[in-house]
């Protein structure tokens, strides 16, 4: 096993990417970024400034403003900030502005996860998983962390608009989500997080050793 190497996670809404990035990232002692974040602290200024998500320069100016420090306001978990993310990352003056801070966390070995990692940041990972579950079962997850924070919200409200963030990320030109060529698929729909985990390390471990044969 190398001692750093990059491990691309993408994936869907509430697929349960994030935790299994963050447990993958302890397991291998690498870095990680929730590259998520990223979005949402710039979609957090576009709702405080009063900014249309439309008006792409105005976004791509607020990215380029974002600093590490920004990105641990807890207010970027709220479903209408990760709502917004989704809107102003359909502009590339946004992606663009955004690159070079996840290329250069990068560098030296980490666990990234997002949309694009394996297809346009990281496209030399050595290893990229592409992480989805079944819709319903995405929702229910979402809707109990959503109740948790204390969000007064139903069950179908968050299934619709897990649907219409799935749809708005999938459909949008550039970066859109998709498992790169060379990623493996994990379905965690009937898993729970210590089993896709156990799954994860299996798949990393098998392909980080084929890639040293
Ligand atoms: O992963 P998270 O739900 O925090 O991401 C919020 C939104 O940010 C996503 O729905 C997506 O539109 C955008 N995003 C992206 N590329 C990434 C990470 C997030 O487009 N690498």
């Amino acid at each position: 096993m190398p001692a750093s190497f990059t491990l691309a996670i993408d994936g869907t809404f509430a697929s349960g990417k994030g935790t299994l990035a963050g447990k993958l990232a302890g397991h291998y002692r690498l870095p990680y970024l929730d590259t998520g974040k990223l979005y949402r602290a710039v979609a957090k200024q576009v709702i405080d400034n009063d900014i249309s998500p439309d008006d792409g320069a105005a976004c791509a100016a607020l990215a380029q403003n974002i600093t590490p420090d920004t990105l641990n306001d807890i207010a970027l978990k709220s479903g209408p900030v990760g709502a917004m993310a989704s809107k102003i990352a359909v502009h590339p003056p946004v992606r663009a502005a955004l690159l070079q801070f996840q290329r250069d966390f990068a560098a030296k070995g980490a666990v990234l996860d997002g949309r694009d990692i394996g297809t346009v940041i990281c496209r030399d990972a050595q290893v990229k998983l592409f992480v989805t579950a079944e819709p319903e079962i995405r929702a229910e997850r979402r809707y109990k962390e959503l109740k948790g924070y204390g969000e007064d919200i139903s069950f179908e409200t968050v299934l619709a608009q897990l649907k219409e963030r799935d749809s708005r990320d999938s459909g949008r030109d550039i970066a859109p989500l998709k498992p790169a060529e060379d990623a493996h698929l994990l379905d965690t729909s009937n898993l729970s997080i210590e089993r896709a985990f156990e799954v994860a390390i299996t798949l990393c471990d098998a392909i980080l050793a084929a890639k040293s044969d």
